[in-house]
C-alpha cells in the first residue's frame, strides 16, 4: 500500500499546484485524477479552450472587419472550423502533458481513477486496472466543479449543452441560444457570433455580468450589441421541445411569454461544486446549503486531516483563486503562514472590448458605506489605444475618500485582462492613487489610461 504525506484529489488548477508546492516544501505527494488528461476543467474544458477559441475567433473577426481601417485590403477570408479545433486542441494537449512532466520533475505521483475516502488518512483510487488503496497523512480535496443543469432545459450533449460541449461543436450554429449573460455565456456567445452564429444570450436580472462594474457591463452589453449579440434581459426560460432541426424554447420576460428557435442551446447559468463518489458526507465532513465543503482558515474541513481548496469551497469559482487557496493550505499544513487575500482577486471576461475587475464596485462600496473618489479615463484619449484603434471602455478607480486607498479598479477595453494586473499589484501593496499617478508608466502604452484614471481621482489628469 502507498503512503504519502499528502494525497491531493484533483488535478485541476487548485490541485496541481498544491501537489507541486507540497512536494516543493518536502513532502510525498500523491495527485489523483479520474479523468485522462490531467489539468482540470480549466486546462480540458475551460479557461484555456475557450481562450484558444476566444483568440482564434477574434483573429477571424478582425481580419474580416478590423484590418481596413489600417489600410490593409483583405479578400477571401475563410473560416476552417476543423483547423481552429484542432489548434486547440494541440493548445490543450501540450499544457496538460506540461503538468504530467512538472509532476515527474516535482516526484508527485501521478495515480490514474476515481478517488473515494475511505477514512480520514486512506483513499481508494479506482482505476481501469482495478483498486488501489493508499494511507496519507492528509487528504486535500481539489474536485473542483461542474456546469448547473436548468430543470427545464436539461443538458442532452446536443442541442442543450454546457460549456464543455460548446468547446467542440462539428459547425457553426446558424442560430446559438445563450441561456445566462455570465463569463461563460458571453465568452462562448462571443466565439460563435465571431465565426457567423446569430447569437441570442438570455438573462435573468436586468443586467449582464451580474458582480462587475454596473456601468461596464452596459457599454460591454452595447459593443457586444454592435459586434450582432442579441440580449433579451430580465427573460429566463420555462421548456423547450425538441424540434427535427433544433428547438423551440419558451421565454418569460416579466409574465411575457415568447417563442425563439434555435440550433443549439448553451446553458450558462452557473456552476456548482463537485463532490460526487467522494465518500466526503459519508465521512462527516459539513457542506453548506450550496453543496460547497465547509473550511476553516487553514482550509481544514470538520474532519481533521482532510481540507478542501477552489470550486468545491465558497468564494469565487476562479483557477487563480483555487491555485492560490492550494498554496496557502500547504503552506499552512508545513507550517508556513499560507495566506490568500480575498480582496485582491482578480476576475475577468474575455470579450472583446474585454472587462477586468478587482476590489470592491461603486455598489458594494456603497452597500459597505464606503464613501469612495472616483477616477475615470477612457481609452478614447489614450494614445496607444487610439495607434491600436482599439477605444472602447474606460479604466474607473474607486479610492477610499478618506486615505486616497484604492479599493476598486474596473477596465473595460482591449486586453483589460493583462491591465489588471498592475491594479491588482497595487490593492495587494495597499497603494494610494496618487501612488499609481506618480508611478512612471511607458508612452505611449494602454497601462497610461491606468495611470490616468488615478490623476483622475485627484481631478488632475493631463490628457483628457
Ligand atoms: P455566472 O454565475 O458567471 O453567470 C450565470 C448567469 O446566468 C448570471 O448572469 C445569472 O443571473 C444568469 N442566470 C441564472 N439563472 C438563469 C436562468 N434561469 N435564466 C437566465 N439566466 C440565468 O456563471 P457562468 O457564466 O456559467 O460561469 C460559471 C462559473 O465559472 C462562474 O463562477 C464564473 O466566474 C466561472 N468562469 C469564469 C471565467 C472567467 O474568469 N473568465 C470564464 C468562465 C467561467
Amino acid at each position: 500500500m502507498g503512503r504519502f504525506d499528502l494525497v491531493v484529489i484533483g488535478s485541476g488548477p487548485g490541485g496541481y499546484t498544491a501537489a507541486i508546492r507540497a512536494a516543493q516544501l518536502g513532502m510525498q505527494v500523491a495527485c489523483v485524477e479520474k479523468d485522462g488528461p490531467l489539468g482540470g476543467t480549466c486546462l480540458n474544458v475551460g479557461c484555456i479552450p475557450s481562450k484558444a477559441l476566444l483568440d482564434s475567433s477574434e483573429l477571424y473577426r478582425h481580419t474580416r472587419l478590423g484590418l481596413a481601417v489600417h489600410g490593409i485590403k483583405t479578400s477571401g477570408v475563410e473560416l476552417d472550423l476543423a483547423a481552429m479545433m484542432s489548434r486547440k486542441d494541440r493548445v490543450v494537449r501540450g499544457l496538460t502533458q506540461g503538468i504530467a512532466s512538472l509532476f515527474k520533475k516535482n516526484k508527485v505521483t501521478r495515480l490514474a481513477g476515481v478517488a473515494r475516502l475511505e477514512s480520514a488518512q486512506r483513499v481508494r483510487v479506482r482505476g481501469e486496472a482495478g483498486d488501489e488503496v493508499v494511507e496519507s497523512a492528509r487528504i486535500l480535496l481539489a474536485t473542483g466543479s461542474e456546469p448547473t443543469p436548468l430543470r427545464d432545459l436539461p443538458f442532452d450533449g446536443d442541442r442543450f449543452v454546457s460549456s464543455t460541449e460548446a468547446l467542440t461543436l462539428p459547425r457553426v450554429p446558424r442560430r446559438l441560444l445563450v441561456i445566462g449573460a455570465g463569463a461563460i455565456g458571453l465568452e462562448l456567445g462571443s466565439v460563435w457570433s465571431r465565426l457567423g452564429a446569430e447569437v441570442l444570450v438570455v438573462e435573468l436580472l436586468d443586467r449582464i455580468v451580474p458582480g462587475m462594474d454596473r456601468g461596464m457591463a452596459t457599454v460591454l452589453q452595447r459593443s457586444l450589441e454592435k459586434q450582432g449579440l442579441v440580449f433579451r434581459l430580465a427573460t429566463s426560460a420555462r421548456g423547450a421541445e425538441r424540434l427535427a432541426d433544433g428547438v423551440r424554447v419558451t421565454l418569460d420576460t416579466k409574465g411575457e411569454a415568447s417563442v425563439v428557435e434555435a440550433d443549439v442551446v448553451l446553458v450558462a447559468v452557473g456552476r456548482r461544486a463537485y463532490t460526487e463518489g467522494l465518500g466526503a458526507r459519508e465521512l462527516g465532513v459539513k457542506f453548506d446549503e450550496r453543496g460547497r465543503i465547509v473550511v476553516n482558515q487553514h482550509f481544514e474541513t470538520s474532519v481533521p486531516g482532510v481540507f478542501a481548496i477552489g470550486d468545491a469551497i465558497p468564494g469565487p469559482m476562479l483557477a487563480h483563486k483555487a491555485e492560490e487557496e492550494g498554496v496557502a493550505a500547504v503552506e499552512l499544513m508545513a507550517g508556513q503562514a499560507g495566506h490568500v487575500d480575498y480582496d485582491a482577486i482578480p476576475n475577468v471576461v474575455y470579450t472583446w472590448p474585454e472587462l477586468a475587475s478587482v476590489g470592491l464596485s461603486e455598489e458594494a462600496a456603497a452597500e459597505r458605506g464606503l464613501k469612495v473618489t472616483v477616477g475615470v479615463f477612457p481609452f478614447q484619449a489614450n494614445g496607444r489605444a487610439r495607434c491600436m484603434d482599439e477605444t472602447e471602455g474606460s479604466v474607473k478607480i474607486l479610492a477610499d475618500a478618506a486615505t486616497d486607498r484604492i479599493v476598486g479598479l474596473h477596465i473595460l477595453g482591449p486586453r483589460a485582462s493583462d491591465l489588471i494586473a498592475e491594479a491588482v499589484l497595487a490593492v495587494e501593496f495597499g497603494a494610494s492613487a496618487e501612488d499609481v499617478a506618480r508611478t512612471v508608466h511607458a508612452h505611449p502604452t494602454l497601462p497610461e489610461a491606468v495611470k490616468e484614471a488615478a490623476l483622475a481621482v485627484a481631478k488632475r489628469t493631463i490628457n483628457l
